[in-house]
């Protein structure tokens, strides 16, 4: 896997001439690095959830929600379900190579007019800065909404 997402990156690498910076059409070809990035936010989701207001009275499995009422919708629960992921708790980027996952299955960035804006510039910085490694690899994570890495999740950047 991290063989893969190595060639992807070298192949790059190499179509550069020197001091040739990064560009969009570079970011599109990292397919399987991107790949890999979704799987790691299936599992565990970047963010966990958030809130909605029930602008109706509706009916959900059984349950009444009356209009007004906060909902809270998770991430996680939608990105694990074995109807859509089969086998959830493997690691296996290969699921979002064709078609991908249906329309609304697959939500770390959530979905319809509330999309994260910031999905994009998020997708960006996570291929640019793809090779890292951590200094604490035991750092403790701290459940806050979102995970939080107690120590500020220090990394080691690598210069190619
Ligand atoms: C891995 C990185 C990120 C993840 C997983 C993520 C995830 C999410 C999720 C799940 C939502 C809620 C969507 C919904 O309510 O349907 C959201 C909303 C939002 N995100 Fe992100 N986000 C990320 C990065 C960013 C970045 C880098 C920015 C800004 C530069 C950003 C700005 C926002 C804003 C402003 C909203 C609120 C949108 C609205 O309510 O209309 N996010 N994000």
């Amino acid at each position: 896997m991290l063989i893969v997402c190595e060639s992807e990156q070298s192949e790059i690498m190499a179509s550069k001439k020197s001091g040739e910076l990064l560009e969009w059409d570079d970011m599109q070809k990292m397919k399987y690095s991107w790949n890999v990035a979704c799987e790691g936010m299936r599992l565990t989701a970047p963010l966990q959830g958030t809130f909605r207001e029930a602008i109706t009275d509706f009916t959900y499995a059984g349950f009444t929600i009356p209009k007004g009422w906060k909902i809270y919708w998770t991430v996680s629960t939608r990105n694990k379900n074995s109807e859509y992921f089969p086998d959830p708790e493997k690691f296996d980027p290969s699921r979002y190579e064709g078609n991908g996952p249906v329309p609304f299955t697959y939500v770390p960035f959530g979905g319809g007019p509330r999309l994260c804006p910031g999905k994009e510039y998020a997708r960006l910085a996570m291929l640019t800065f793809l090779k890292w490694e951590t200094v604490l690899p035991n750092e403790k994570i701290i459940g806050d909404m979102m995970p939080t890495p107690e120590q500020g999740l220090p990394i080691r950047l690598q210069l190619h």
